[in-house]
């Protein structure tokens, strides 16, 4: 908690965090912790405003930071069938209680806890009417949704707030959806399909129990993401650029659809190791290339690189296709990363805006006449999505936009968030009715996170 707060990403935290406890505590301890963690982040405005109403001088980090988990189950409706609240004021007592410097506040976190629990009905009530405490979201990055979405934000925002389904991509050089669903009921496992390639999983599962994860049947990847691949219609013998390619999802459904040439090229040579492992797993490493005693036609390389400066790595030989799935804000990811929201700042966004025209601009050269560029962000920002798509339309004469969803937002459960019914998905363009002619998107019933796609032929 204390990293996250000091801008550290959440499963960083945790990895450290959990490198430091005893080798022998149970994994459902871990398991236990991680739930917190991730609870605390989702409820994170809400805690910290209860804190500074009950507290008059601020204590010590860890006690604040003890406060805000034990709160963040306290407060939380659903949260009350895994943790009863008797158990949770008896547990943050004994854990501040066991920490030496901070014993002294074991009184203080106790009556902290209980007084909530006397008035937790109009404290909470109290609570909505500050909208970083009723919505869980920094002030900026809420205006800065309801100036984008102004008849959706609210449900945009509480869209965020709710865990994502487990979404599985059916490799389809393996296995299809239906086939698939079938060897799930074999296992009593419940699952929907979603869209072409997706099954969303009825109850989250560790991917070592997922049937066929390990050998590559399946991959997890959510039903938006699945889109890029879709769209990309890639065929068989063309060249292929995914230029921001860690950890290699977007890459890994790519290699599944045909016999394509690829480079995955990432910047970052700790993300591009899992790229690797992802191909390893898929079937797709050069190793396993060489002993296919049939050569494959499909070819897979891993390159580090900036993908905005080809010079240290272009060969020469222009692409059929460029995936540009760009660095964003992630705001349309929140509900997987609820970190993210309080980790960005506003500054941030204008910087991801120079940084992707950068590498759009880069890419864009490197398209042979006839080829395709898909434009990627996983944002719900119009300044990162359709504000972008407009500048590149109209910076690039040789550009021609072609179909593609445009903004995704975030929905849940078939309920695309709020507004009018845009048919396939909840496609939408800020502050106007128009939408692109949706190319295949996930079915009415999806269940998917925020994207912006937008595609373009180079003349
Ligand atoms: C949105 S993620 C890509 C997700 C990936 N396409 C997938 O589906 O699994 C963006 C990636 O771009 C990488 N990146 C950021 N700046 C880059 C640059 N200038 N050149 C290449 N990769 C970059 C990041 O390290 C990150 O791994």
């Amino acid at each position: 908690m204390g990293a996250v707060r000091a801008g550290a990403a959440l499963p960083a935290a945790l990895t450290s965090a959990f490198a430091a406890l005893p080798h022998d505590m149970a994994a459902t301890a871990r398991g236990a912790v991680q739930d917190i963690a991730y609870r605390t982040m989702r409820r994170l405005g809400t805690v910290d405003w209860l804190i500074k109403q009950r507290v008059s001088k601020a204590p010590p980090p860890p006690v604040t930071n003890l406060l805000a988990c034990a709160l963040a189950l306290l407060v939380d409706d659903e949260a009350h069938a895994a943790y009863t609240p008797f158990t949770v004021v008896d547990q943050a007592v004994r854990a501040i209680g066991a920490r030496r410097d901070v014993a002294f506040a074991k009184g203080l976190v106790n009556a902290v806890l209980r007084g909530f629990l006397r008035e937790r009905e109009s404290a909470l009530a109290a609570a909505q009417a500050n909208e970083v405490a009723r919505w869980n979201y920094p002030q900026w990055w809420i205006d800065a949704v309801r100036r984008a979405w102004p008849d959706r934000w609210q449900a945009i925002l509480e869209a965020g707030n709710t865990q994502g389904p487990l979404t599985l991509r059916v490799n389809a050089r393996r296995t299809s959806v239906a086939d698939y669903l079938q060897r799930l009921g074999e296992e009593n496992i419940a699952a929907t399909p979603i869209g072409e390639h997706a099954v969303r999983l009825a109850a989250p599962l560790p991917v070592d129990r997922i049937p066929g994860f390990m050998a590559g049947d399946v991959s997890v990847q959510d039903a938006g993401a699945q889109i890029a691949a879709q769209i990309m219609d890639v065929r068989d013998g063309m060249r292929v650029l995914d230029a921001c390619a860690a950890p290699g999802g977007k890459s890994g459904h790519l290699l599944e659809l045909a016999d394509i040439d690829l480079i995955a090229l990432e910047s970052d040579a700790t993300r591009a190791a899992r790229i690797g492992e992802n191909f390893e797993r898929l079937g797709f490493s050069a190793d396993q290339a060489e002993d296919d005693a049939q050569h494959p036609a499909w070819h897979a390389r891993v390159v580090i690189g900036d993908a905005g400066a080809p010079a240290s790595w272009f060969e020469g030989e222009l692409f059929d296709r460029i995936l540009a799935d760009v660095p964003c804000s992630a705001s349309g990811i929140v509900r997987r990363h609820p970190d993210i929201r309080w980790l960005r700042r506003q500054s941030d966004i204008e910087a991801l805006v120079q940084e992707q025209r950068r590498i759009v601009d880069a890419l864009w050269a490197l398209v042979k006449p006839g080829g395709e560029l898909l434009y990627v962000t996983c944002s719900i920002f119009p300044e990162e999505g359709e504000a972008q798509a407009s500048w590149f339309e109209s910076t690039h004469a040789d550009a021609v936009r072609l179909d593609a969803p445009g903004q995704l937002l975030p929905a849940a459960d078939g309920a695309p968030a709020g507004g009018p019914d845009y048919g396939a998905a909840s496609v939408a363009r800020p502050d106007a009715d128009v939408q692109h002619d949706a190319r295949p998107v996930p079915d009415r019933t999806a269940d998917h996170d925020g994207f912006f796609y937008a595609r373009f032929q180079k003349r």
